[in-house]
């Protein structure tokens, strides 16, 4: 698998999201099979592993860092060789109680045990909150980074007036925001200023929940429990049948390719910028070695140009949600 470089860190230009094997998308694996198919990921190439102590069913409390320990568990005997992510959420209470630096600290080390490790490699705050100065949460970070805990830094889900406010106090790692054909806000103002400050942008749901791969269909019943897809806009049965044109366009690519729609969709992105990493979701072992097996297929500029004028042509209709913070993160508004 080819690599690339997000700031100090070297990671397999296709990483795994790894939060399906515990909330999310529906019913989970048995976890020896999420172990299994992190590992079958790993002698794929993939070496850049995400994931989040919130991770875990129905994302209740008592179920925090469920994923932490399936990734734990699944790497501890090539941990070194990989780059490890997770994510924390800064609750307002913990931080009038501690302070900011103490409170990152008290839920790093608690992720460092779940995951097996005595550090990570990129540590994220997983939403803004707006009680708390993200200069703040950069200088703590900072610190972290001092103490030799966490090899770097990020936000999740920012704009650029965040980013920069951070980026003056400690220079981050990498961003990690939506971004797939149907989500491409960050095209304006993030991926640019992440590109001229060398900061990686690691896009989260790059095959929209599952609608690139022309898998989800108007028909399809997302599953009773835990599963995002039932809230996402552009999952309504409307928005799936409006949005096939974009379906028509990468299927089209995909023959020509010899390649799947999936691989499609992350080739693309690949393509087009230097600094973005995909990290595509998914729980069955085969279609994880597919996305991964994306790295084989490379656009030409000529079929790059032709695929980007095709999907500029089309209209997306629904969106995902960009504008999300603390409190007001789409799952937890979609959840009352
Ligand atoms: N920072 C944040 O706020 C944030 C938010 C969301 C996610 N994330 C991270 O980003 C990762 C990826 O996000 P995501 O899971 O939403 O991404 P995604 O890959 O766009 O969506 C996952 C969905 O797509 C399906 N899928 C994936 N590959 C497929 C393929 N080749 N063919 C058919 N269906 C396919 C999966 O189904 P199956 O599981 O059945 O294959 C699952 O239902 C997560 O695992 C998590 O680590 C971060």
């Amino acid at each position: 698998m080819k690599t690339r470089k997000i700031k100090n860190l070297v990671v397999s230009e296709i990483g795994m999201g790894c939060m399906g094997f515990s909330h999310g998308y529906g019913k989970i694996p048995d976890e020896d099979y999420s172990i299994e198919a992190i590992r079958k990921g790993y002698e794929a190439g993939c070496t850049f592993f995400d994931t989040a102590e919130v991770y875990g069913p129905n994302l209740e409390p008592q179920f925090k860092g469920h994923n932490e320990k399936i990734v734990g568990k699944a790497i501890k005997d090539f941990r070194q060789n990989v780059i490890l992510a997770t994510k924390l959420h800064i609750p307002t209470d913990e931080v009038k109680a501690d302070g900011v630096y103490k409170t990152l600290r008290n839920h790093l080390e608690k992720s460092l045990e779940r995951l097996q490790t005595d550090y990570v490699d990129l540590y994220y705050l997983h939403r803004i909150n707006p009680a708390v100065e993200v200069e703040e949460v950069a200088a703590g970070m900072g610190q972290l980074i001092k103490d030799g805990l966490i090899k770097g830094w990020g936000l999740s889900q920012v704009p650029v007036k965040i980013i920069e406010k951070a980026q003056k106090i400690t220079p981050l790692t990498a961003v990690q925001n939506i971004y797939s054909m149907l989500e491409r806000g960050v095209e304006e103002e993030v991926i640019p200023y992440c590109l001229k400050n060398d900061i990686g942008l690691v896009a989260f749901s790059p095959i929209s929940s599952g609608f690139l791969s022309g898998k989800v269909t108007a028909k399809t019943e997302f599953e009773k429990v835990d599963d995002v897809r039932k809230f996402v806009p552009q999952l309504t049965k409307e928005n799936i049948e409006a949005n096939q044109p974009i379906l028509e366009v990468i299927a089209r690519f995909a023959d020509l390719k010899n390649a799947t729609n999936a691989q499609i969709a992350l080739a693309w992105m690949l393509h087009k910028y230097p600094n973005v990493v995909p990290i595509p979701g998914s729980k069955n072992q085969g279609r994880i070695l597919e996305n991964l097996g994306a790295s084989n297929v490379e656009l030409t500029d000529a079929e790059f140009n032709e695929l980007e004028t095709a999907l500029n042509a089309c209209t997306v209709y629904g969106h995902r949600g960009f504008d999300e913070s603390e409190g007001r993160s789409f799952l937890q508004v979609k959840h009352k």
